[in-house]
């Protein structure tokens, strides 16, 4: 096997994000560049996903949410869907046990009943055994929708009988699929294209966007560096003045 050497990259220079979310977009036009089925841009973009958890874990990010597979997908052929939940259910049995190895703490961010029993299980099997992890937690956004979890949510908190006025953001954050998990500070969406696609809706409310140009399958570790240099510069106000202006 020939064992790549990665370029150095100036970490010094990098203020990196805690969390970073991804929309991992480009898969079918990178296989449709090659003349490929799209299920091999999927394939492509399996491999490439273990590229980007290996760089988080090299620059340091905590936690990494990717958007896997959204309430919408269901609207795409059937044979597409079903090619799509073999990989996942395959990217289980090959990558879980180096996950595990790597430290890698995974987290299901969705609804998990309407996917295949089996598949359910292997979900559910990989967070148990990689819930004490603590190097990097792999947020899988997997059956989700934005609007989904916020109804969710808010169906929750009626159930509960919470009275209106102690309905704060706080309480609500905590009835979402990334309870106890600080919102993402970058958001990247990778093929060029400048969406959010129902995708953390509610937490990346000042998350900083990054619309990378490439397709996903060649967002590779040095793409992802030059995002991380992009949002190193950006200064975050969360609403407020500039710094230098607010006295
Ligand atoms: C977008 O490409 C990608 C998806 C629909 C998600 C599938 C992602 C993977 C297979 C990557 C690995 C993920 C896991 C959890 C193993 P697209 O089909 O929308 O591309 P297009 O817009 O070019 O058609």
């Amino acid at each position: 096997m020939v064992v790549q050497k990665k370029p150095p990259l100036d970490l010094s220079k990098l203020k990196v994000p805690t969390h970073m979310a991804v929309i991992m977009d480009g898969n079918g036009r990178w296989a449709r560049k090659r003349g490929l089925p799209r299920q091999a841009g999927h394939r492509a973009g399996v491999e490439n996903l273990r590229r980007v958890i290996d760089a988080c874990v090299e620059f340091g990010i905590k936690i990494l949410t990717i958007y896997a597979f959204s309430t919408e997908n269901w609207g795409r052929p059937e044979s597409e869907v079903r090619g799509l939940m073999r990989i996942f259910s395959h990217v289980l049995d090959q990558e879980l046990d180096e996950l595990h190895a790597q430290g890698v703490c995974l987290h299901h961010l969705g609804d998990l009943s309407g996917i295949d029993p089996h598949l359910q299980r292997k979900v559910l099997g990989a967070i148990e055994l990689t819930k004490n992890n603590t190097r990097l937690i792999l947020n899988v956004a997997f059956n989700y929708g934005g609007r989904a979890e916020i109804l969710h949510a808010v169906q929750q908190i009626i159930a509960d009988g919470i009275p209106p006025e102690q309905v704060t953001e706080e309480l609500f954050s905590s009835y979402l699929f990334t309870r106890g998990l600080p919102d993402p500070d970058l958001v990247i969406r990778t093929s060029g294209e400048v969406r959010v696609s129902n995708f953390l809706i509610w937490q990346a409310a000042y998350a900083e966007l990054y619309a990378a140009p490439e397709y996903w399958p060649d967002f590779g570790r040095e793409a992802l560096y030059q995002a991380l240099l992009d949002y190193s510069q950006r200064e975050r106000r969360y609403g407020r003045l500039p710094e230098a202006n607010e006295s």
